[in-house]
């Protein structure tokens, strides 16, 4: 057992969305505010805090294993601390179930970490998992260095109630946080030498705010604000909702030449009977017409998805309404995952529960059809000139690796620096990245 003098060095480890990523960047410049020093590992610091993620079963066990990896060989462990959606959902049952736990914190209070782990070092064992309104984000210190390419957070929960979903649970309402504040946290990225800002939130394209003339805008206002810093290249979204996607946002893709060519919308089934049960308010059809709207606006858009196979009832016939849909949306890649009853939720509680196999069988085939259209996308986009950021180096010497405007990885081999945008031909492609050659 740690002994009770505070904790002098830390290590936040995030599992799961890029949103944890983004609240562990914050846990860690939290610490780091109080005179903590971050250790490369666990294995060297006096704090460990895991960053769970709760959306499907095997991301909740991991939390288990990783608490009891943390014990070390003279049978000591660091002060460990449980945040992120598991903490928020099973905050109780963890304190119950591992000793070694001190802290338990969700996502919506983590700027009180500094002193609930102050309370546990003299001895306490602290929960903190309330979901207050008010800002957490206000009491967190200025962003200050950043890599070429940051995330930002400007939307969290959630209240499409998915039937599948935990979000609206550990993630809990939506809520946008304030246009001010995230023009400030930009601007603050970008001098700390981000080129790229990702806005992150669980329904990013549901962001509502008012400018500073007062006048109401969504995320294509936001991003068109965005756009106007002058050192920031590069403006992404994730993750969308179809009901969320309007006009706007639809014309920001042709209008705003900062804004990247890629979309993540995710669509779970191409079964209408599946959607519904799912609770998602769109149909496999006006899920299609709303791609096509958007790729009217901007032909060369990639197109991202999300998908859960084995939904409880879904027949054979279902799941080869899926494979259709994929077959002509085309994606350029997507994510898929095997239905996990998630406890709580309604679906969870669904007659027709689907058999581990089949589930297998099923995500095997959907990932060929993926991997197939991926590396058709990929292929595709042999021989365009584009801009590559520069995020970091290659394994081989004098080799960079960045992101074209499409979220591919490409790579190339030329000087150059992290952060730079490198023009570059695209001229190989692979299922998984691309190789480029700089343009002198
Ligand atoms: N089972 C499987 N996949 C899920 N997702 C969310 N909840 C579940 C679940 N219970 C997937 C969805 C969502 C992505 C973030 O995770 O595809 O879009
Ligand atoms: Fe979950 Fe649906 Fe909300 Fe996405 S939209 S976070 S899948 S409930």
């Amino acid at each position: 057992m740690t002994s009770s003098t505070p904790p002098r060095t830390f290590h936040v480890k995030s599992f799961g969305c890029q949103m944890n990523v983004y609240d562990g960047e914050r846990m860690a410049e939290l610490l780091t505010a109080q005179g903590m020093h971050a250790a490369d590992d666990s294995d060297g610091a006096d704090l460990v805090v895991l960053n769970t993620c709760h959306i499907r079963e095997r991301a909740t066990e991991k939390v288990y294993s990783d608490i009891g990896r943390l014990r070390r060989d003279d049978g000591t462990t660091p002060l460990i601390a449980v945040a992120g959606c598991v903490a928020q959902a099973e905050g109780a049952e963890i304190m119950a179930r591992a000793p070694s736990v001190r802290v338990v914190v969700g996502p919506q209070s983590y700027h009180r970490l500094p002193e609930m782990v102050a309370a546990a070092a003299a001895g306490g064992r602290e929960t903190e998992t309330e979901m207050p309104a008010e800002a957490k984000f206000a009491a967190l210190p200025q962003r200050r260095k950043s890599g070429p390419s940051a995330f930002l957070t400007i939307q969290e929960g959630c209240d499409k109630f998915c039937t599948y979903c935990v979000v609206p649970y550990t993630r809990g309402a939506e809520i946008s946080r304030p246009f001010a504040d995230l023009i400030d946290e930009a601007k603050a990225l970008v001098d700390g030498g981000a080129r790229e800002i990702t806005l992150l939130g669980q329904n990013v394209n549901a962001w509502t705010g008012h400018d500073t003339a007062g006048r109401a805008v969504g995320l294509a206002g936001l991003a068109h604000n965005l756009a106007k810093i002058h050192d920031l290249a590069r403006i992404r979204y994730t993750t969308s909702h179809p009901a969320d996607m309007d006009d706007a946002l639809i014309a920001a893709h042709s209008e705003n030449a900062k804004l990247m060519p890629f979309l993540h919308l995710p669509v779970q089934s191409g079964s209408d009977r599946v959607l519904k049960a799912m609770n998602r308010s769109h149909t496999a059809d006006s899920y299609v017409r709303l791609i096509e709207r958007v790729r009217a606006g901007r032909p060369d858009i990639a197109i991202s998805g999300d998908f859960i196979v084995g939904f409880p009832g879904e027949t054979e016939a279902e799941f080869a309404e899926t494979l259709s849909l994929i077959d002509v949306v085309g994606y350029a890649q997507a994510f898929s995952f095997k239905y996990s009853a998630r406890p709580g939720t309604p679906a969870a509680g669904m007659a027709g529960q689907i058999a581990a196999d089949v589930m297998d069988d099923r995500l095997q085939r959907l990932q060929a059809h993926i991997n197939r259209d991926q590396l058709a996308f990929n292929l595709a986009t042999v021989g365009r000139r584009c801009t590559v950021l520069v995020e970091r180096p290659g394994r081989q010497p004098g080799q960079w690796l960045g992101k074209s405007p499409w979220l591919q990885s490409v790579h190339f081999s030329d000087t150059a620096n992290l952060g730079d945008l490198v023009e570059v031909d695209l001229i190989e492609a692979g299922p998984n990245s691309l190789a480029g050659r700089r343009v002198s």
